[in-house]
């Protein structure tokens, strides 16, 4: 197999840490993670995450960066090759076309949010905040959302720095952003659990995201466990084939294991941090941990507004989640740009307008859906909400369930001892190889098969 990719190369093995977790780490842990687990009640829901990420995630990330670094292409001609390698069907390459086909919907909402972030980021920063109440950042957040216009511009000033960033090549351009400022958004979290264990109501917050209640969860048990997983999936970016082509970058040499283990640790990290950093002032202000996705929103500003020198920690945090979420959006974009130039022969410039255009007009039924389109709904939701929905907790553990088998079942087991540089008889090797050939794979079916009711 080649050694490396056409796209380029990461130029370390910590480029490649670095671009993961720039990958994984976004607004699904700083937006959707707190906003799920306030929808389903917390401690119980956090468990059962955490349990996710470890027992599920972390397996089928090493399996992802490993078919990727194998393929050495886009997620599509690397099942492909690999497959042919098999002698198995063809067909695994549409595990390669359901990756595209998340990737546009995920990128489609997650620019819109990315888009409130901007527009806070002003927001912040102008003061507005200032002493501000529970009801008076619901009523901003409600108007920015009721704005389709605002909303287009933030949505389609966020897709022009994500295509800028995709044209110039993922390797070159993204590496130096994301050294500096991960650390950065890592310390300013630090900073506001700080604030947050001073002025907040810490022990209702600690105790609300670590104190497993599963009564709570008992009405809607298999949705919220469906969530939980979902959620795994969504943060540590899994199932789509952004780890993959990320995988396809990285160097023969580096441990797979080691880094999956890294990139998932500092992904749980930040999500738990942001928790502590947004439960306490939630329950401090009399606020509602089920709000749903405007939750951050509406609860940070608060903060903001009674902190000192909060105008300039508010515009920072949202400056950083910007950048968080930009990194997120790049490995969104990358599978199916670096497609169309190995199959299209486009050049990185055109395939990165083409798949952003696209996903941008698609963008614009998600932001409508907030406001003029708010009452059309599919199954109940609206269409960034059925989007969200759907990829995450669908797609992507149905993306999980087919690469868990490619590796564990169909890729010669010494392909995949020689990829993980395990010698023969070692524990960790075992470990994973029992959990991507049977836990994974029958957990989710599990999750599935409960969440509508059939077990
Ligand atoms: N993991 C990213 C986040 O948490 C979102 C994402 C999902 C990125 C799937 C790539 C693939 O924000």
């Amino acid at each position: 197999m080649s050694t490396t990719s056409m796209h380029g190369m990461w130029s370390s093995r910590l480029a490649f840490i670095f671009a993961a977790t720039g990958s994984a780490v976004g607004l699904g842990n700083i937006w959707r993670f707190p906003y799920t687990a306030g929808e389903y009640g917390g401690g119980a829901f956090v468990l059962i995450y955490l349990a996710c990420v470890a027992a599920i995630g972390v397996p089928i990330m090493i399996a992802e960066v490993m078919l990727g670094r194998r393929g050495r292409q886009s997620p599509i001609n690397t099942m492909r090759a690999l497959a042919e390698q098999q002698g198995v069907s063809p067909l695994w390459q549409l595990l390669g076309w359901m990756g595209i086909l998340s990737g546009f919907l995920i990128l489609s909402f997650y620019s819109v949010i990315a888009g409130w972030t901007m527009g806070y980021v002003f927001r912040a920063g102008s003061g507005q905040f200032a002493g501000i109440d529970g009801a008076g950042s619901e009523a901003i957040f409600g108007a920015l959302t009721a704005d389709p216009e605002r909303l287009l511009a933030w949505h389609t000033i966020f897709m022009v720095l994500v295509v800028m960033v995709v044209a110039r090549g993922v390797a070159s351009g993204l590496e130096r952003a994301v050294r500096l400022l991960m650390p950065a958004l890592f310390l300013l979290l630090v900073v506001m659990v700080l604030y947050a264990s001073q002025a907040g109501d810490f022990a209702a917050g600690v105790s609300y995201l670590f104190t497993p209640d599963f009564s709570e969860l008992q009405a809607n048990a298999g949705e919220a466990i469906l969530s939980a997983m979902g959620q795994a999936f969504f943060s540590l970016s899994l199932g789509m084939g952004a780890i993959m082509i990320y995988g396809s970058y990285l160097s023969s040499h580096a441990s797979i294991g080691a880094n999956a283990a890294i990139i998932a640790g500092m992904d749980t990290l930040v999500a738990v941090l942001a928790g502590l950093a947004i439960f306490p002032i939630v329950f401090a202000n009399g606020l509602e941990p089920g709000a749903g996705p405007g939750l951050i929103f509406q609860t940070l500003p608060v903060a903001f507004g009674q902190m000192p020198f909060g105008a300039f920690f508010g515009a920072l945090f949202f400056m950083l989640l910007v950048f968080a979420a930009w990194t997120s959006a790049i490995s969104l974009l990358e599978p199916m740009v670096a497609y169309l130039v190995e199959n299209r022969g486009f050049s990185r410039v055109r395939a990165s307008l083409l798949a952003g255009v696209t996903v941008w007009a698609l963008g614009i039924a998600c932001l409508l859906s907030l406001n003029e389109w708010s009452g059309f709904t599919i199954f109940g939701k609206g269409i960034l909400d059925l989007f969200d929905y759907l990829t995450a907790n669908i797609l992507l553990p149905l993306g999980g369930i087919f690469i868990a088998i490619f590796a564990g079942w169909v890729l010669d087991q010494q392909v995949t001892r020689d990829e993980l540089g395990a010698s023969n008889g070692a524990r960790l090797y075992r470990v994973w190889r029992g959990l991507i050939r049977w836990f994974a794979p029958l957990c989710v079916i599990l999750v599935f098969f409960n969440a509508v009711g059939l077990i």
